[in-house]
């Protein structure tokens, strides 16, 4: 099964939005398999972010993900990683389409709100990135029988 790495920015987690999010992903259908509330190091922000190092705004990319906690997840399913980039929206929030995550949250492109895998290669090394296996819950629905 498909997995994808989305993370709630420092803005989404200060603006309380975080149950909020995760309820859409929920009731898409996709399984939470692991979740946490972190504090991005500068190391890891500058990995992570490492294929934008050129880009003009790669320091204010940096400092912001660093600027308080964010909500680490990652989600399974199928087609979660496209599908999961659907419900965020574009990038610049004013381009984002209303019903998306970003059309309905977002102000800035630097505060978006969501982060999320782009490719089945960006999801296997940011899942890797921020998780170690034994934070990642596999597991089979056992009351789908009865409810
Ligand atoms: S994308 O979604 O990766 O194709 O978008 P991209 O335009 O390549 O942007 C990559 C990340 O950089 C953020 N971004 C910016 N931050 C600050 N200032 C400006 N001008 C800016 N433009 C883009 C954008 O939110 C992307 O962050 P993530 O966390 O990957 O969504």
């Amino acid at each position: 099964m498909e997995k994808t790495f989305l993370m709630v920015k420092p803005d989404g987690v200060q603006r309380n939005l975080i149950g909020e999010l995760v309820t859409r992903f929920e009731k898409k259908g996709f399984h939470l398999v692991g979740a946490k509330l972190m504090t991005v190091t500068k190391e890891l922000a500058e990995n992570h972010y490492g294929e934008h190092k050129e880009r003009p705004f790669f320091g204010e990319l940096v400092d912001f993900i660093t600027s308080g906690p964010v909500f680490a997840m990652v989600w399974e399913g199928d087609n979660v990683i496209s599908t999961a980039r659907t419900m965020m929206g574009a990038t610049n929030p004013k381009d984002a389409n209303p019903g998306t995550i970003r059309g309905d949250y977002g102000v800035q492109v630097s505060m978006n709100v969501i982060h999320g895998s782009d490719s089945p290669t960006s999801a296997e090394r940011e899942i890797s990135l921020f998780f170690n296996e034994n934070e990642l819950n596999e597991y089979t629905k056992t009351i789908s029988k009865w409810v």
